[in-house]
């Protein structure tokens, strides 16, 4: 969802530009553009389309030069995509332009104010009013300016802005839209996401809301809406580059599926000690954990299915019920949530609009948060109570994988934690569970040495018009990921079905050749998925199936069985989805499609 990019400094800013927007495609957009000062003045070029149209732009004759410019991809809530919705946007007299991620809600009142000044509009989007506005009340003062213009703004913004009268500084602001800063030597930066900036440097400020940083080649101060200076700690990067870049492989969503072994072990090995869960600056005691009367997971996309199944895991092991919302449905439906609520919110990017404002809305009802969070230092791990973080390192891929499986031993491991501080296992029952975790990353491991079986089952039926996948209880759970995964990627209609509902309407669509996966892991059920796939083959569909090793009865009934090895049922869903994401993946792979970054999707929904 939109990507900013800014560089002051001594190099031509136009190549690290592209290149730092190139870093944030990941987000997805569908235009592109950039704004460079050149000689004392802003030039723009932008133009609908992929990134390489831009570059084709500028390098055909409509090259800029110039040491300090700002970039933008986006992606149109406001206005269609085309050259003249594109940012940077321009103010009247050309002195200021304008990148914007997020959303202006009163954008149209400040449109109307503007109009009547005789403001004239070319674009359709939110973020012209800005531009305007920053030259409306321009005073000289441009953090001044900045402030007056954020404080008539209702919504999200992270805002880039350069102004003719200072041809080497400009300046950056944000209130709920993710934007970092990168501090270099001799030349400094703004980004979306570390990624766009990681390989000019590692030390960056994470910029909170209403604070407004002025950056030129030698120099970054951040000032507050009062105009007062705001001393920042720079945070480190540790993490390489070479993560967030393909290592060979074609895409990086295979990537991120072949790291699941790795990354699922970095976030439960510094957490196991000694045969006891240690979750370093967590501050959920005993005796809070013994007055909670529920938990509630909120999230949204993938990481809400996180939740279905941590719904299973949680009040397995520790018999606290546990209500399971998507962050969107939550804020608004007046939940049942109070003071002995602990509410857990699941995100990748920990900027999902939806997801925070659900834990605002917790936190007003009196709730503790606790956070499962990827990206650190972003807006849901700064402001809830506790985070456990999924260290599943940069995620590019729009499709979740990575993030989704470490999500789930986190949730495991939240589970485990409470628990030990209940003390509510047995040690031999303490001990399986964590034995189960520990072998889950070379299980996995062992899944993707069989990824060739499960590439042949894609080829056979890549052409599918319709695929539903069926399970029952942790199986159904991971059959909602399951599906959602192919449609994303594969673009094919898809439905996950709680096995035993079928009969009741859905078993109509079934007919000759329609494509069922079947999700057979849950022990006690597997005679029930067994008649369910009967169920199916009797009206035509053919059935993969995914079953443990051992239960090779199950060849009797599917046209094709992938085995996963064997391993604690509560556990289980962190292999069952794999064979899943493969599928999905080589689907879409021999459709063709632009796996990395499909269509209409975003990887991280800044807006509402
Ligand atoms: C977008 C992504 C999904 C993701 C969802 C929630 O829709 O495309 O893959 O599951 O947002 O994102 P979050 O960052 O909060 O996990």
């Amino acid at each position: 969802m939109c990507g900013i990019v800014g560089y002051v400094g001594k190099k031509q800013a136009v190549p690290i530009l592209l290149d730092g927007l190139s870093k944030l495609e990941y987000r997805g957009y569908d235009s592109a553009g950039i704004a460079v000062m050149q000689n004392g003045e802003i030039s723009i070029r932008k133009s609908k389309g992929r990134l390489a149209v831009l570059r084709e732009k500028l390098e055909a004759g409509n090259p800029i030069s110039g040491v300090m410019g700002i970039g933008h991809t986006r992606w149109a809530t406001h206005g269609e995509p085309s050259d003249t919705n594109s940012h940077p946007h321009l103010s009247r007299s050309g002195r200021f332009a304008v990148v914007h991620n997020g959303i202006i809600e009163n954008y149209i009142k400040l449109r109307q104010r503007l109009t009547e000044k005789g403001f004239e509009f070319i674009s359709e989007t939110d973020t012209e009013v800005i531009a305007h506005m920053v030259e409306y009340y321009y005073n000289g003062n441009i953090i001044e300016t900045v402030a007056k213009v954020t404080e008539r703004l209702e919504g999200s913004y992270a805002l880039g802005i350069l102004c003719a009268d200072m041809p080497d500084t400009f300046v950056a602001v944000r209130k709920e839209s993710p934007l970092i800063v990168g501090i270099g030597e001799g030349e400094n930066f703004i980004a979306s996401d570390i990624p766009a900036i990681l390989s000019h440097t590692r030390d960056v400020y994470f910029l909170e809301n209403n604070e407004i940083v002025m950056l030129s080649a030698d120099k970054v101060d951040v000032y507050n809406l009062d105009g007062e200076i705001i001393e920042k700690n720079p945070f480190h990067v540790d993490w390489d580059i070479s993560a967030a870049e393909k290592g060979g492989y074609e895409h990086f969503m295979f990537k991120e599926i072949m790291e699941q072994p790795n990354v699922i072990r970095d976030t439960i090995q510094p957490r196991i000690r000694n045969g006891k869960i240690v979750l370093d600056d967590i501050s959920l005691t005993a005796d809070y954990i013994k007055g909670i009367n529920k938990i509630y997971i909120v999230a949204c996309g993938s990481a809400y299915h996180v939740g279905v199944v941590g719904k299973y895991i949680i009040e397995g092991i520790n018999r606290i019920p546990v209500e399971v919302a998507v962050a969107s449905e939550f804020r608004y439906m007046n939940p049942v949530v109070d003071d002995k609520t602990l509410t857990v919110v699941i995100s990748q990017s920990g900027e999902t609009a939806d997801t925070i404002a659900a834990m605002r809305e917790a936190k007003r009802l009196g709730s503790r948060t606790f956070a499962i969070v990827n990206v650190v230092g972003s807006a849901i791990a700064r402001e809830a109570d506790d985070v456990l973080y999924t260290w599943a390192g940069p995620e590019i891929s729009v499709a979740t994988t990575k993030a989704y499986s470490t999500q789930l031993t986190a949730i495991y491991l939240l589970s485990l934690y409470i628990a030990q501080e209940l003390e509510q296992l047995d040690d031999e029952q303490f001990r399986m569970h964590i034995e189960t975790l520990e072998a889950l990353p070379d299980n996995i491991a062992k899944i993707l040495d069989n990824k060739g079986e499960i590439q042949y089952a894609a080829s056979q039926y890549y052409n599918a018009k319709s695929v539903f996948f069926l399970g029952r209880t942790l199986d159904y759970a991971v059959a909602l990921e399951g599906s959602l995964k192919l449609k994303e990627i594969s673009y094919i209609h898809s439905e996950a079905y709680a096995a035993g509902e079928l009969k009741h309407g859905t078993i109509a669509l079934i007919e000759d050749g329609t494509v069922v996966v079947a999700l057979c892991t849950v022990k006690k059920l597997f005679e029930k998925m067994l008649s369910n796939i009967k169920e199916v083959k009797a009206r035509g569909a053919v059935v993969i199936a995914i079953a443990e090793e051992g239960h090779t009865e199950i060849e009797k009934e599917a046209d094709h069985v992938i085995y996963i090895p064997k391993c604690g049922e509560l556990a289980i869903p962190s292999e069952t989805v794999v064979p899943l994401q493969l599928f999905a993946y080589y689907i879409a792979s021999l459709k063709g499609l632009d796996i990395d970054k499909p269509r209409n999707l975003a990887k991280s929904v800044t807006v509402e």
